[in-house]
């Protein structure tokens, strides 16, 4: 199995995610980051989810702010609570003494893939204070960026805008990375069908995750007109797990910095002239979504 460090920002998503990898995958550690909501409230979510699971791993806070710029979250669409305002079960976790970039700096070797859930700022902060840590990791499989259209701007994508400065810095950093954008995330598309498969499944975690996935499709339909909702964070773990239900290819991906419009956009050369420029991520353009998701309700299924 799989090694993973998971750095995230619970996040319903981002919840689907932990359980899925303590599933498929050896996780060795989470840490939280500022993202969907406060790190306060993503470390005490990813506390949660250890809790739920019964399991010890370690959780790490990490950075409460990107590089540059003011906190952006997201409770528009995961609650004030991160998560979905579902009941939240009672658990006295606490994270872990060391910080999240320390231990990612420390702790990470090379059989670990990051899996990077949220904004990148904790694995920007790792690689201006070391830049040789990415020769120490296997590699990065990040939930973040688009090929195509945005979601928080008609061009940039959360996870993204809400720190550009530090994914340019991942980008560039010369990491093995896979990027699993939003064109390939919208593939991976829940419904209400999915809830009530996960009311057919008697364990405590799929009655955790259904009301999140409900509210999730109910702010959809609030938002978008369209009870859908995309599964984007498990894309990323099973791009690491089970890389044979994805089509990668090698692009040129750097992001946007300083466009009026187009600030924290993945700007992806899919050119089909022979001018384009060196690659430097593998892209995630298809998925076999019928096999994730059986992968993500299996998860479900017992601690
Ligand atoms: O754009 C989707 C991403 O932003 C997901 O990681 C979701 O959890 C939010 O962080
Ligand atoms: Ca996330």
């Amino acid at each position: 199995m799989e090694s993973l460090i998971i750095d995230c920002d619970p996040g319903v998503d981002d919840m689907v995610a932990i359980l899925l990898a303590h599933h498929v995958a050896n996780v060795k550690g989470i840490v939280t980051v500022s993202g969907n909501v406060p790190v306060a409230t993503t470390t005490w979510n990813a506390l949660l989810a250890t809790e739920l699971l019964q399991v010890n791993t370690p959780v790490y806070r990490g950075s409460s702010k990107p590089l540059e710029s003011e906190p952006v979250h997201s409770e528009h669409v995961h609650g004030s609570n991160g998560l979905g305002g579902v009941v939240r079960i009672e658990q006295r976790r606490v994270s872990e003494e060391k910080g999240g970039v320390d231990f990612l700096l420390e702790e990470a070797s090379p059989e670990d893939w990051i899996v990077a859930l949220g904004p990148l700022t904790n694995l920007a902060t790792a690689i201006q204070r070391d830049p040789d840590w990415v020769e120490r990791i296997r590699g990065i499989s990040m939930m973040g960026g688009s090929t195509t259209h945005g979601n928080i701007t008609p061009t940039a994508e959360f996870n993204v805008y809400a720190d550009p400065e530090a994914a340019a810095i991942v980008f560039e950093s010369g990491a093995d990375i896979r990027m699993c954008g939003l064109n390939l995330t919208h593939q991976f598309l829940t419904s209400d069908e999915t809830v009530k498969e996960l009311h057919g499944i008697d364990s405590d975690l799929a009655k955790f995750v259904t009301p999140m996935l409900k509210f999730l499709l109910d702010r959809m339909e609030s938002l978008n007109g369209r009870r859908f909702a995309a599964l984007h964070d498990p894309c990323a773990v099973l791009a690491v797990t089970h890389p044979s239900i994805f089509g990668f290819e090698e692009l040129s991906v750097h992001v946007e910095l300083s466009g009026t419009l187009t600030r924290g956009m993945t700007v992806c050369d899919q050119r089909t002239t022979r001018m384009r420029e060196q690659p430097n991520v593998w892209v995630a353009q298809e998925i076999d979504a019928a096999t994730a998701l059986s992968l993500v309700v299996g998860s479900l299924k017992s601690p």
